[in-house]
């Protein structure tokens, strides 16, 4: 292994080019575009199964193909993208008629029971309201993104100050317990307060990081999966994992999550303890990459293991390290964070995207959805293309203006 570790005093390094970066998104491109035309309105499921996606299957009063889950909003995400850097008014037209789907979601409360609002609604809604071309659209889907902001708030429990991840809230399993991912649903908030005016919601993002960054994030830098507090005193009570090799172990999605989601909060609070957070986290990931900077699906695993790869979450880790380059002040921690980033979308190419656009549905192959529950392990996923392809434009525009 050869890899950076700047948690500290990072090393000066000169960028290194994404040669095949134009390539690659011509690629992607090509392959948003098929799936545009296969999929119409529909939604794909999590992952792919032998390399293709098929429609998303039926939930609790939902028709196959409905807008359920946590992951529906990376498809229009990926449309808005590839219309941004292409100008093609077909991906425009096709995201946007997403948007009425996630108005309906969250005004017919169809499966809200989760911290993933922001996931879904900054990509299915608020970055309709920035960019459809038609402003009803834009009206409606702002209404519908702070409706969302406001179900979000719901979970924010006191005394612990923390946002609950899972579950109805009277559900004793799910009770105080939040997760690393959940950092990346904040910027909702964030835009909520700006929209509004109200500070509630920028205090329910300080006070929720704020508990991540003391107890999610081990002293060693590494990251829990999720964490539990107690409902009625506030105090934290225990790491756990669902998603990663055992609870103390280090889930790499996980850990990219950390990355990307105290870098955003960084940027969204002015806090630089909180980009110290991000650097932390990605020193530990990028020092613990196999030879091919493809990371296993848990840190724990290094070069020579058998197990499999989770190409997403470096899809992840890449688009927090650009973040983190955009925050940085010295220009030799930026230069290392864009050099990493480099490095790990070079792979991601080289190594995880279809040799041929034509041979899968999937922008990257070879990510991890749930591998302790047999979920998705060795297939394409949707956030992981979403990653993917928002790389490989921060890469080629690094003026895109962020959808977190
Ligand atoms: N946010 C859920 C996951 O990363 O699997």
């Amino acid at each position: 292994m050869n890899h950076l570790f700047f948690s500290s005093s990072p090393p000066a390094t000169t960028p290194v080019a994404v040669p095949d970066v134009q390539a690659a998104l011509a690629a992607a491109l090509q392959t948003v575009r098929r799936n545009i035309d296969d999929w119409g309105d529909s939604y794909p499921g999590d992952t792919t199964h032998d390399g293709r996606y098929a429609r998303r299957s039926a939930g609790d009063g939902i028709a196959a193909g409905g807008n359920h889950g946590w992951t529906t909003s990376f498809w229009p995400g990926m449309q808005w993208l590839s219309w941004e850097i292409s100008g093609d008014e077909a991906f425009r037209s096709a995201a946007q008629s997403h948007a009425a789907d996630f108005s309906e979601r969250v005004r017919g409360g169809i499966d809200l029971d989760t911290h993933d609002l922001g996931f879904l609604y900054s990509l299915g809604s608020l970055t309709a309201s920035r960019m459809a071309s038609d402003p009803a659209i834009r009206d409606d889907a702002r209404d519908a993104a702070l409706l969302a902001a406001d179900h979000l708030m719901a979970r924010f429990l006191e005394p612990a100050g923390i946002i609950q991840a899972w579950g109805d809230l009277s559900d004793p399993a799910q009770a105080g317990r939040t997760i690393i991912d959940s950092l990346m649903n904040m910027p909702l908030l964030t835009w909520a307060a700006e929209q509004t005016g109200e500070p509630r919601y920028s205090d329910a993002v300080r006070r929720h990081i704020a508990q991540l960054q003391a107890h999610i994030l081990r002293p060693d830098d590494t990251t829990f999966h999720t964490f539990y507090w107690d409902v009625e005193t506030g105090l934290p009570l225990r790491g756990a994992t669902e998603q990663g090799a055992f609870h103390d172990s280090c889930w790499a999605r996980g850990q990219a999550w950390g990355i990307y989601g105290f870098a955003i909060n960084s940027r969204a609070t002015g806090d630089p303890l909180l980009r110290d957070a991000a650097w932390r986290c990605a020193g530990y990931f990028l020092s613990h990459l196999p030879d091919d900077d493809v990371p296993y699906w848990d840190l724990v695993y290094q070069d020579g293991s058998t197990e499999p790869r989770d190409s997403s979450a470096a899809a992840i880790a890449a688009c927090g390290l650009l973040e983190l380059a955009r925050l940085e002040d010295d220009p030799e921690r930026a230069g290392a964070a864009t050099a990493a980033a480099h490095r790990l979308v070079s792979a991601l190419i080289a190594h995880c995207a279809p040799k041929n656009s034509t041979d899968s549905d999937a922008l990257i192959l070879r990510g991890v959805y749930d591998l302790p529950k047999n979920v998705g392990v060795n297939e394409g996923t949707l956030w992981g293309d979403y990653f993917y392809l928002e790389a490989l434009v921060r890469i080629a525009h690094p003026e895109w203006v962020t959808y977190w």
